[in-house]
């Protein structure tokens, strides 16, 4: 085998591209297969592939390419993953994983079966009203969509029949089908990167997500509770990753209750938006263990450098050119880390980059790193 090794990623966003960052700073190449032409991460690299898993000839390029092929996101056909296996490369995740994982309902039954602590779900067959479900799930639920859903384009707030209605009519246009949940009235949202090795687990801080309009907005680490807490996040946390024989890395959501319970939202298979404070907070970045993770490298460590930070997503303020227009602002804190994903055109709401301050005082990096947030404009 050649030394310098090949990472393929399947996608081309900016999970990809800070992973690409990592497998550079190491010394190993990257392959990227996005459906587009200059992607976030295909701008980074020559070995880039423009086309889709279901176009064999791309595929095959790709994989031939690639030494170890990961993904940025999950959403992606499990027979195509067990056929770049048999052309002989290995998939981190497993299909099988990767599988358990995409359909949420099989994802929350997986957990369900394995004694981690969930909402109340159920499956929704278009059959039953409003009156069937609540009576199971209470008069408020979530209508969630099983697959291809994220930054809570695939779920429907239900208050009573006539939103009950909207949501359903929101929701059939994105073909998938539907499971419901019951609605979770949360002190706090929490989220837990873990990554693991045959040889390795290991944690990150476990932080706070705050999301507007169901879209994750701003990350605090460490979240502000108890050690108690944390450890039990931490347990529920890495049972859910055994539970679907996970190696890699992995995003983990959850709810912390009024009456301080603590229940799994969802899992995801890759690098997630939660952990982008680590690139620079911890000694190892979520992005350097996960390529260490495919390659079956020692991991390395967690840890946070100084004892607060702040992540703040950059998300679209208007449709237009993904350029940032103001860098002489954005870049006005002397310790700001500032994050610019490099996609061509900006959407309202859309994530085009991320800034990160770190420091001993949580409240103040939090109004400095806000501050910032309000003077960029896209
Ligand atoms: N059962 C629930 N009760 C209360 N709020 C919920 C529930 N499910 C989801 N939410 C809210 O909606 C947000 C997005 O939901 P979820 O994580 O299921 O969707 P998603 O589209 O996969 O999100 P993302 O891609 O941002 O992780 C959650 O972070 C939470 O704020
Ligand atoms: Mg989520």
């Amino acid at each position: 085998m050649k030394d310098k090794k090949c990472i393929g990623i399947l996608g081309g966003g900016q999970l990809a591209r800070m992973s690409a960052y990592q497998a550079f700073k190491l010394g190993f190449e990257v392959a990227i297969l996005e459906k587009e032409g200059n992607s976030p991460a295909g701008q980074l690299t020559k070995n880039e592939f423009i086309g889709w898993v279901n176009n064999k000839n791309i595929l095959e390029m790709f994989t031939n390419k690639s030494d170890v092929v990961t993904l940025e996101n999950e959403f992606i056909d499990s027979t195509k993953l067990h056929y770049i296996e048999t052309l002989g490369k290995k998939v981190i995740p497993s299909p099988k994983t990767i599988s358990l994982i995409q359909d949420k309902y099989v994802q929350k039954k997986t957990l369900e079966r394995n004694g981690i602590p969930i909402p109340k779900f159920v499956s929704y067959d278009y059959e039953d009203s409003y009156n069937d479900v609540s009576l199971i799930l209470g008069k408020k639920f979530v209508l969630k969509s099983r697959k291809m859903g994220y930054d809570g384009y695939g779920n429907a707030l239900v208050r009573n029949a006539d939103s009950f209605q909207k949501g359903l009519e929101k929701l059939v246009s994105r073909n998938s089908s539907l499971y419901a949940e019951e609605f979770i009235d949360f002190k706090m949202e929490l989220a837990i990167m873990i990554v693991r090795t045959k040889k390795e687990i290991k944690t990150y801080p476990i932080v706070q997500t705050i999301q507007q309009d169901h879209i994750c907005k701003t990350v605090i680490a460490p979240a502000p509770i108890s050690n108690k807490l944390v450890k039990l996040s931490e347990e529920i946390a890495v049972s859910a990753v055994e539970s679907v024989k996970g190696f890699g890395i992995f995003g983990i959501e959850m709810f912390l209750t009024q009456d301080e319970r603590v229940l799994l939202n969802e899992m995801a298979p890759r690098p997630h938006n939660s952990g982008h404070f680590t690139i620079e907070a911890c000694i190892t970045s979520q992005f350097e263990n996960h390529i260490r993770a495919v390659l079956d490298l020692p991991l390395g460590s967690t840890a946070m450098l100084r004892p607060h930070a702040v992540m703040i997503n950059l998300l679209g303020k208007r449709n237009g050119e993904g350029t940032i227009q103001n860098y002489n602002k954005a870049l006005i804190d002397g310790e700001v880390h500032l994050h610019i994903y490099g996609k061509e055109k900006s959407r309202i709401g859309r994530k085009m980059g991320h800034l990160t301050l770190l420091g001993d005082n949580v409240n103040s990096i939090l109004a400095r790193a806000a501050q910032i947030e309000k003077q960029i404009i896209f």
